[in-house]
């Protein structure tokens, strides 16, 4: 049911509605139906950064064990039901559950499912990839992360965009420098994506994190100046999360209003840290370690 006779992906069933224990404090968004309007600039003091480097630890190590548990036969579902537990067993929130009516722990997004594919009773084959996508709030702060599983081994030309999709992602943090304008970073991205003919996905984008779950702040992965050119600061805290594709940067939503497919159907990855510009380069918030 989860594939149809083309093998794309087609809607599938929703496991119950994950519970968090109610001593982790919820973010404010939670049994709303939109966040609160985010108040303040990107940059953050130390300590602040230290919460949000905790929130991206747990996070992090989410998603390491994720990861442990992609073999073919898994399902979507089974994965994010990994995640929840890993989130809530170290004492926070799953950012993305009850966010704006989104009803789960993780992002699942497999093959042509660009980003916000919704966990369901999906069960990975051998070949397929998934991008599995996990921020936990903690002590206030959130730590957005994202990185794409080979499930078992995948064909060539779906291997090399894996490595060059991290690669982007590395490239256009390694670009974000005190005193330059935000846009340097997708056309960072953009140049190296390009080389290869992939497709760079523009609508949706990087963003500030930290106190909020999406501060306002825009980080696209294309070249989008002379527009987005906030100037970048040391202690400014965002996203940098390419999408590349084999395809088109077109993308359709589904009924769900979440899952968002390439148009032409074309197998797309993505990976996702949480920054802070330091004054001589940058510091990855989202590790394990
Ligand atoms: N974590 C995603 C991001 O990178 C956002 C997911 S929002 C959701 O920005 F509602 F779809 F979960
Ligand atoms: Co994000
Ligand atoms: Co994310």
């Amino acid at each position: 049911m989860p594939f149809d006779d083309h093998g794309n992906l087609v809607p599938g069933v929703l496991p119950a509605t994950r519970s968090v224990p109610h001593a982790i404090t919820r973010p404010p968004y939670v049994g709303l139906q939109e966040p609160p309007p985010y108040v303040g600039d990107n940059t953050y003091t130390e300590d602040e950064i230290a919460k949000i480097r905790a929130a991206g630890r747990i996070a992090s190590r989410a998603l390491d064990a994720v990861g442990a548990a992609v073999v073919p036969g898994v399902t979507t579902a089974e994965l994010d039901r990994i995640g929840h537990d890993a989130v809530v067993s170290a004492g926070a929130y799953p950012s993305t559950l009850g966010y704006r009516g989104y009803p789960a722990s993780s992002c699942t997004s497999v093959n042509e499912v660009i980003c916000h594919g919704i966990p369901d009773d999906t069960v990975l084959r051998e070949g397929d990839i998934v991008n599995v996508d996990i921020t936990a709030y903690l002590d206030g702060f959130h730590g957005d992360t994202n990185r794409t599983f080979r499930v078992g081994a995948v064909s060539e030309e779906v291997d090399l965009l894996i490595e060059r999709t991290h690669e982007a992602m590395m490239r256009g943090i390694k670009a974000a420098k005190p005193g330059r304008e935000v846009n340097v970073i997708g056309r960072v991205i953009e140049t190296y994506a390009k080389r290869f003919g992939y497709g760079v996905v523009r609508d949706f984008t990087g963003h500030g994190v930290g106190s909020s779950f999406h501060t306002g702040l825009i980080v696209p992965h294309y070249d989008s100046a002379p527009r987005f050119n906030d100037v970048i600061v040391p202690g400014m805290v965002f996203t940098v999360e390419p999408m590349l594709t084999l395809g088109t940067h077109e993308w359709d939503m589904w009924a769900d209003d979440w899952t968002v497919t390439t148009r032409d159907k074309s197998i797309t990855a993505q990976f996702e840290h949480t920054i802070v510009v330091r004054e001589n380069g940058f510091e990855l918030l989202t590790l394990s370690e």
